[in-house]
């Protein structure tokens, strides 16, 4: 069949917005990028913050979510110890599936961290995401307690340091409630509640933090 060029354009075009709908929906989305933090490099250099230099830095960051911004804001050590329950529960996965045919291998710097194997429905995601939600959790908990983050003492002085009414430091009282809850907000933020898939990723976070 003889087509003009136009025509021939025009089918190209029309193709290639097809394939891109098409890849939009088969491309899945990991919110869950912050993993990154509990990775060599990233980790690494949450370990040089400053408190002259952590603000910007986290403003820079384009693969946490507004929240995650807003919270790694709150004090200079709050990335190195959300990296180190990120770390944490790497850890403690390539261990647990260590004789396993998948090992929870990472991907050194990439964005997606873990790879293929959050694409599907398995007990591996699920499984990854309850151990680094507990990993936060925990590693939270500890820094409240050995004072590396002194904000969520019972501080009164810095508890009142604005963050605009939309998180406060509090939970002198329990640290592992205060741990859990910094997890949550900072974990959770970066899914979707209107998707099944964010549901089941938030159900799984929760898991784990229990
Ligand atoms: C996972 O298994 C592969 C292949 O056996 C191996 O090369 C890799 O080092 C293992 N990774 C971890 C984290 O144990």
């Amino acid at each position: 069949m003889y087509m003009s060029k136009d025509t021939r354009k025009e089918t190209t075009v029309h193709l290639s917005a097809i394939l891109g709908v098409v890849l939009l929906f088969l491309v899945p989305v990991t919110n869950a990028m912050w993993w990154l933090l509990g990775m060599p490099t990233t980790y690494q250099s949450t370990l040089e913050l400053k408190p002259t230099t952590y603000k910007n830095y986290c403003k820079k960051l384009h693969y946490l979510v507004d929240k995650q911004q807003e919270l790694c804001g709150l004090s200079y050590n709050v990335l190195m110890i959300v990296g180190h329950g990120a770390k944490m529960g790497i850890e403690e996965c390539q261990h647990q599936f260590r004789m396993s045919r998948w090992n929870c291998s990472t991907f050194n710097d990439t964005p997606t961290v873990f790879g293929g194997v959050l694409d599907v429905k398995s007990r591996e995601k699920a499984y990854v995401y309850a151990i680094s939600s507990s990993g936060v959790a925990y590693s939270i908990t500890r820094a409240c307690r050995i004072g590396e983050l002194p904000d969520c003492g019972c501080d009164n002085r810095i508890r009142s340091r604005d963050t605009k009414g939309r998180w406060k430091w509090g939970g002198c009282s329990d640290d592992i409630m205060f741990g859990s809850k910094f997890s949550k907000d900072f974990v959770d933020s970066g899914e979707d509640r209107e998707t099944q898939e964010g549901l089941m990723n938030l159900h799984n976070n929760r898991a784990g933090r229990r």
